[in-house]
């Protein structure tokens, strides 16, 4: 495929990233990526191999050392995985301990490299609808279509709750957003959509809208 399109969804935790890019993608037919489910595969095999989350050193040690590989995976729609030793943990990234570790691994500017690295390669799979925190600010800076999600804390807080996890939202967000490489921000030229109180096909069908402007705009 020629120049595939990467549409850039980025927002604060909670904000609604993968249920939107999800749907998006479905509909688009384009392939998902959800890049903190990478920086969360990251934070679970340093706490599996026993090494500190808060050890900057370390971290980017096992991360220059890392086996990995991106598998494209079909299925109701298509998303890319990372692989650890061609096994994708699922299950094992999403544990309270992980959710708490992963904003000091994701802080590591070696590992933001190698993730920006390993995220531009996901274009080998085609078209692309990739959630992060800093897609439209430093992993694709150059596509016409990034958005930023929020939804007011008190909303995040309940979604989180209703997925039966119990997270300091604010402090993660607060961590995200402080930290000195590629810091959760509002890119240049994004669409803003604060979705408190919508339903997520009313979200998706906003963001659908809005890249089909953009899109015919650019023709
Ligand atoms: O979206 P999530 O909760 O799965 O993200 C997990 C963590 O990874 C979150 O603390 C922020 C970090 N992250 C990041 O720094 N950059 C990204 N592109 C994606 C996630």
């Amino acid at each position: 495929m020629r120049n595939p399109i990467v549409i850039a969804i980025d927002g604060t935790s909670a904000s609604g990233k993968s249920t939107n890019a999800k749907l998006v993608a479905r509909t688009l037919d384009y392939v998902y990526v959800d890049t903190g489910a990478m920086y969360r595969t990251l934070a679970w095999y340093c706490l599996a191999k026993r090494v500190d989350p808060h050890d900057g050193k370390a971290v980017a040690n096992v991360c220059r050392r890392w086996k990995t590989s991106l598998q494209c995976a079909e299925g109701e729609f298509r998303q890319v995985r990372l692989l650890v030793d061609g096994y994708f943990p699922e299950k094992e990234i999403r544990t309270p301990a992980v959710a708490a570790a992963v904003p000091h691994v994701a802080a590591v500017p070696k590992v933001r490299e190698w993730m920006k690295k390993k995220q531009r390669e996901c274009i080998q799979f085609g078209n692309l609808v990739m959630e992060g925190r800093d897609i439209g600010t430093n992993v694709f800076p150059e596509t016409d279509f990034k958005f930023y999600l929020d939804a007011s804390l008190s909303e995040r807080s309940r979604r989180r709750e209703a997925d039966g996890v119990q997270e300091n939202l604010a402090a993660r967000d607060e961590r995200d957003s402080q930290r000195k490489a590629a810091p959760l921000m509002i890119p240049l030229g994004a669409a803003l959509i604060d979705n408190s109180g919508e339903t997520p096909e009313q979200t998706s069908s906003r963001i659908i809208t809005e890249f089909k402007r953009r899109r015919e705009a650019r023709k």
